[in-house]
């Protein structure tokens, strides 16, 4: 008797462990990390502060913040190795450079294949530290600029902006900069983060894992939305010509950027962040073109709410990052960045009680052929 089998495809609704990092509540749009409401986060906290929660499962004292502040800032440098090898792939996608200097970083330490808890956060945080370096030279070198050097002076997000554009962001920029790397920190078993759960999964070591969540952020119907979006706002052109654009796309059957989640069923809670700082950079630059084209966009889409389809975290973060002066294409590393100490947390959590994860495939191929020898083939 044939077993009767379920297919999830997408793995779509399938539970495949517990987690006590982050909790995607689809129906209501809530997302929770340690316990702690997203939106207190983005409005109170700081990226160092969430990284150091989601490490330690509880908000720093001041002096534990200041430590983990300090060995972050130490880290920040890159090894002269790594930016001759970023000088030698400079005309790569940002996200495939990324990607190999993450795994050729993993060659500049001596414990590489050490996957113990101690030393899999050690090698975690110096990589969380590094990725900004990294994305920020390799912008420097391909636009035959010379590579600024970290500025231990200034946060997490302020060092990543000076290091990209040269000039140290203003509190308003910084803030907004920090904000949008909270609200990308860690998000249950979205793609990048279940793929380098998988590489966890094996044993493999956390260089390898994090190669993993990289790889699979890159993806278009991922992390690589925000760069879509905005090239939809810039194909747009103007907040008259939306509704026609749309109606096309849709004639098209082709997707918005931006919108629908295999979560969420209602709105993003992480979008409502970045659509206020999409509006305070577009007053502040006196630019409200990108805003009002966007805005106009969201509106138009509203009927697709009732399926469920609503807007998501990359609709607005494209526009903040648009005005804040950086290219497209680095649109998807800025969200690794974030994310990284995500798929960090995320490894060490599956290495901690491992099982080795192998779902099933249902073989609905041929059988039983038999073997017909070269000669006679015809
Ligand atoms: C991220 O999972 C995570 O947590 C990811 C993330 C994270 O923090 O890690 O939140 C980050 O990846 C956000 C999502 C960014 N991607 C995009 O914005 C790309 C556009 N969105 C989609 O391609 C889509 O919504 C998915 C892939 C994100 C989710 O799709 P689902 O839930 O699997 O739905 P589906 O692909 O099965 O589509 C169901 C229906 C289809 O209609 P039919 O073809 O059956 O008629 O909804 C339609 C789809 O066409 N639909 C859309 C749409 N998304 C789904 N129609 C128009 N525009 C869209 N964006």
């Amino acid at each position: 008797m044939a077993q009767e089998i379920e297919l999830k495809r997408g793995l779509r609704d399938v539970y495949l462990d517990t987690t006590k990092s982050s909790n995607v509540i689809g129906d209501i749009g809530r997302l929770i990390y340690r316990g702690y409401d997203i939106h207190d986060l983005a409005e109170h906290s700081t990226f160092e502060e969430t990284v150091y929660l989601l490490i330690h499962s509880q908000l720093p004292t001041r002096k534990q913040l200041d430590a983990f502040d300090a060995q972050l800032r130490a880290a920040r440098a890159l090894p002269v190795p790594i930016l001759e090898i970023i000088d030698k792939i400079k005309t790569a996608h940002p996200m495939d450079v990324l990607r190999t200097t993450v795994s050729a970083l993993s060659t500049f330490t001596d414990d590489t294949d050490d996957t113990s808890h101690d030393a899999a956060l050690r090698k975690g945080i110096e990589l969380t530290a590094k990725a900004p370096s990294i994305v920020a030279a390799h912008h420097r070198i391909r636009t035959n600029q010379p590579v600024i050097d970290p500025d231990l002076s200034l946060n997490h997000a302020g060092n990543f902006l000076y290091m990209l554009l040269g000039e140290k962001p203003d509190e308003d920029t910084n803030r907004l900069m920090d904000k949008d790397f909270i609200v990308h920190l860690d998000h249950g078993s979205n793609a990048s983060s279940f793929a380098a759960r998988v590489t966890a999964s094996t044993m493999a070591d956390i260089h390898a894992c994090v190669v993993s969540g990289i790889a699979t952020l890159k993806g278009p119907l991922h992390g690589g939305a925000a760069e879509g979006v905005m090239k939809m706002a810039l194909e747009i052109g103007d907040e008259s010509n939306v509704e026609a654009y749309l109606g096309q796309r849709r004639a098209n059957r082709e997707r918005i950027m931006g919108f629908g989640h295999a979560v969420y069923k209602a709105e993003d809670p992480r979008a409502r962040h970045l659509r206020e700082g999409s509006r305070l950079l577009a007053e502040k630059a006196g630019d409200p073109k990108w805003f009002s084209i966007l805005s106009k966009v969201e509106e138009q889409m509203r009927p697709y709410a009732e399926r469920g389809i609503c807007v998501n975290v990359d609709f607005w973060s494209g526009s903040v990052y648009f005005l804040l002066g950086i290219p497209e294409d680095l649109f998807v590393s800025i969200f690794a960045l974030a994310r990284i100490p995500g798929y960090v947390v995320q490894v060490l959590e599956q290495q901690e009680r491992n099982i080795l994860i192998r779902p099933l495939m249902q073989y609905t191929g041929a059988m039983d052929l038999e073997y017909v020898p070269i000669d006679q083939r015809g």
